[in-house]
């Protein structure tokens, strides 16, 4: 349910600048923390998958480093409306919307994948992610507080083991009323 309202929600705010303005807001410490995290570089190719309607990481990560960002999301709607947010902030150099799903695309070529807490099928993305990711990509997942898990799709524990010794929990070093922690991974 929660998924569904905020996908709804983002599509009402992408007409508004005002809203976008005040809805980034929302995403700037989370951001800034996740960009600290998985030490998100000038140089690096970052892939955010699940980007929505108002692509807000993928704006943050482009205001505070030079990466070139890639926002995938399998809701042809978003993506439009996500272009055209790029394309009216001038960030279209910087910041590509590509329609598609996490459990197909190809993520041979990132430095940086990154999961939005509202993806579904979480357990295929992240299995097709480990298996075709490059050694040493960084994978950054969003996790749900516990008492919120049962409104999201959660990594299983078989996924938790597969990456057993390579991942790592992060606590949020600010509030947000939906995530405790974000999952590091750094494909081995
Ligand atoms: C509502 S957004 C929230 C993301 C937020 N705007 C951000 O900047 O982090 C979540 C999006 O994930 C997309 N999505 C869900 N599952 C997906 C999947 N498996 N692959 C690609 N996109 C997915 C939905 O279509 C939705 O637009």
């Amino acid at each position: 349910m929660i998924i569904t309202w905020t996908s709804w929600m983002e599509k009402r705010i992408s007409f508004s600048q005002t809203l976008i303005n005040l809805y980034n807001k929302y995403y700037k410490r989370l951001v800034e923390n996740e960009v600290e995290i998985a030490d998100i570089r000038d140089e690096d190719r970052v892939l955010c998958i699940g980007g929505g309607s108002v692509p807000c990481t993928a704006l943050q990560i482009a205001r505070l480093t030079k990466a070139k960002v890639y926002v995938l999301d399998v809701d042809e709607e978003a993506v439009n409306r996500a272009r055209e947010i790029v394309e009216k902030l001038g960030l279209k150099d910087r910041i590509t919307v590509i329609w598609g799903s996490g459990e197909v695309v190809d993520p041979s070529d990132y430095d940086v994948i990154h999961v939005a807490l509202q993806v579904k099928s979480k357990n295929a993305v992240l299995e097709h992610i480990l298996k075709n990711s490059k050694r040493g990509a960084r994978i950054i997942v969003r996790k749900p507080k516990k008492r919120r898990r049962k409104f999201y799709s959660n990594i299983s524990s078989r996924i938790l083991n597969l990456c057993k010794g390579y991942c790592k929990n992060y606590n949020l070093n600010c509030y947000n009323p939906n995530m405790g922690e974000v999952l590091l991974m750094v494909k081995n």
